[in-house]
């Protein structure tokens, strides 16, 4: 599965670890690290809950495609962390399959409301979160398996041990400086 060529994309639920792993990946790989997050936010000059709240999650998602889109079409090898919910546009998907190696971080909704210490930047938590990381990760499922070439189990992972699950599942062996 070594595509060193290739983007490494990290898919899952918020709380996964996506942009954490991410980052520390992006430094052992020696490559740039995208935030597609943080991408949508720096092109529209507006956070998250304003994107949301003026342009809806229709808004936001087609943001979150643009984003990503171009994080994938740029040639220069990268580590791109997603959204939680940008593996539900097949576009999207068909994009990860087609230029980058992609990996599910996957957790449990109990590890998830664990982690997410905010819901700042996540407006798809309302009152109850752990129900509501329940509900999506059961309505992601279908979409995280198809777009990843491989998962990784967070569950029972801190963070150096994610990382180097990554690199094991896409075999770049046992890196993590
Ligand atoms: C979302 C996840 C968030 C952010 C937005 C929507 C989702 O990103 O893109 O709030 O639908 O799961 P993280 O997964 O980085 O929290």
């Amino acid at each position: 599965m070594s595509s060193p060529a290739r983007h490494l994309v990290l898919v899952g639920m918020m709380g996964s670890g996506k942009s954490t792993a991410g980052r520390q990946l992006a430094d052992s790989l020696d490559r740039r690290f995208v935030d597609v997050d943080d991408e949508v936010v720096a092109g529209a000059g507006r956070t998250i809950d304003e994107i949301f709240a003026s342009e809806g999650e229709e808004g936001f998602r087609r943001r979150e495609r643009d984003a990503l889109l171009a994080a994938v079409a740029d040639p220069s090898p990268a580590v791109i962390a997603t959204g939680g919910g940008a593996v539900l546009d097949p576009e999207n998907r068909s994009a990860m399959r087609a230029g980058a190696v992609t990996v599910w971080l996957r957790a449990g909704p109990e590890a998830l409301a664990g982690r997410v210490r905010t819901a700042r930047g996540r407006p798809m938590l309302g009152e109850d979160p752990y129900s509501d990381l329940r509900r999506l990760s059961l309505e992601r499922e279908h979409a995280y398996e198809d777009a990843a070439d491989a998962v990784v189990d967070v569950d029972h992972l801190d963070r150096r041990g994610v990382v180097e699950a990554v690199l094991r599942a896409i075999g770049a062996g046992e890196r993590t400086e």
